[in-house]
């Protein structure tokens, strides 16, 4: 476990198998995890732990990698599989979440909270004016959303309660029946440049890999209207960071709130200076609800694959390991 852990289940675990916790809050660097786990047979690994073919050459024990997070682009997938090692993530738990928190930085954004809340503290604040510090309403405007997995298809569901329509990316060319609201409303089915151009909040929910990386660069952010605002909620490099500070440097978009970055947790310095840019600390599913039952997903798949059982939540194209 290269983390301690919120979990509940940590006792059933222990009281079953040897389980070593790394102590240090900063976390294991690759050559810890190597060498710690040179005989283990389950990692619950975090998002910041890099599972690579490199590490996994020297784990020849290993059957289970648990990554508590529903991304698992640091967990190297086809190389675990090639080695018949599962790998499992911890969807839905905080899919509600991440939804809730994705508003909170669309309001952030567009109110210009955060922004409000660092003139205040820095004495700035010379009381209320008709003019001042003024944002954009989001009734009656339209929510771009790309990736429209769980957490894009969470965010769409509270749309209605803010007067948003919402448009999407269909995940698969042809999909016919457009999704739909709660209540029955249908989204508007769009092609990438369609939605691009037609949306006033852009929010981001794809997973990483070679066809989402810089997705959102200097080409894709001109496309979008100058009154837009861009949320990232996905992973930091499916948006080009330099690209993106350039976009509101020149006013091609109004503003963007991000909460994941290229290198976490390093921020591009060129975002730093610009007030129009919500920055968060990776904080999506951070409640103790939350962490707390993805923890306990995470220790429930080790359970189960060290027990012969079908893991619950494992990762596309990861189970049933492939026959030797
Ligand atoms: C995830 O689960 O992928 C999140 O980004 C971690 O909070």
């Amino acid at each position: 476990m290269t983390k301690r852990l919120p979990t509940s289940v940590l006792d059933e675990l222990s009281a079953r198998y040897a389980v070593e916790i790394w102590k240090d809050p900063s976390g294991p660097s690759a050559e810890e995890i190597a060498l710690h786990a040179a005989s283990c047979t389950a990692i619950i690994s975090q998002p910041t732990d890099r599972v690579d073919a490199a590490l996994l050459d020297r784990t020849p024990e290993l059957r289970v990698v648990a990554n508590v997070a529903v991304g698992y682009d640091n967990v190297d997938v086809p190389a675990a599989r090639e080695r018949r090692v599962i790998v499992t993530n911890t969807p839905d738990v905080l899919t509600d979440s991440c939804a809730t928190y994705t508003w909170g930085l669309i309001l952030a954004a567009t109110r210009r909270i955060a922004e409000g809340d660092r003139l205040v503290r820095r004495g700035a604040w010379h009381g209320w004016a008709i003019d001042f510090m003024l944002g954009c309403e989001l009734v009656g405007r339209q929510l771009g959303i790309i990736g429209m997995g769980r957490i894009g298809q969470a965010v769409a569901a509270k749309a209605g309660a803010f007067g948003m329509q919402v448009a999407y990316v269909p995940s698969r060319r042809g999909d016919r029946e457009p999704l739909r609201a709660p209540d029955g409303t249908p989204y508007r089915p769009l092609s990438l440049d369609e939605l691009l151009v037609t949306s006033d909040i852009v929010s981001l929910h794809v997973p990483l890999g070679p066809e989402t990386h810089h997705l959102i660069d200097a080409k894709t952010l001109a496309r979008m209207k100058r009154s837009a605002f861009l949320v990232n909620m996905a992973r930091g490099p499916v948006v080009d960071e330099a690209a993106l500070a350039w976009a509101l440097r020149e006013g091609l978009i109004s503003g963007a709130a991000l909460d994941v970055y290229e290198n976490e947790p390093s921020v591009h310095p060129d975002l730093f200076d610009l007030e129009q840019v919500v920055l968060a600390p990776h904080l999506g599913s951070a409640t103790r609800e939350t962490r707390t039952a993805m923890a306990d997903l995470a220790v429930r798949n080790v359970l189960a694959v060290l027990d012969g059982r079908s893991p619950l939540t494992p990762v596309p194209g990861s189970y049933p390991p492939q026959p030797r």
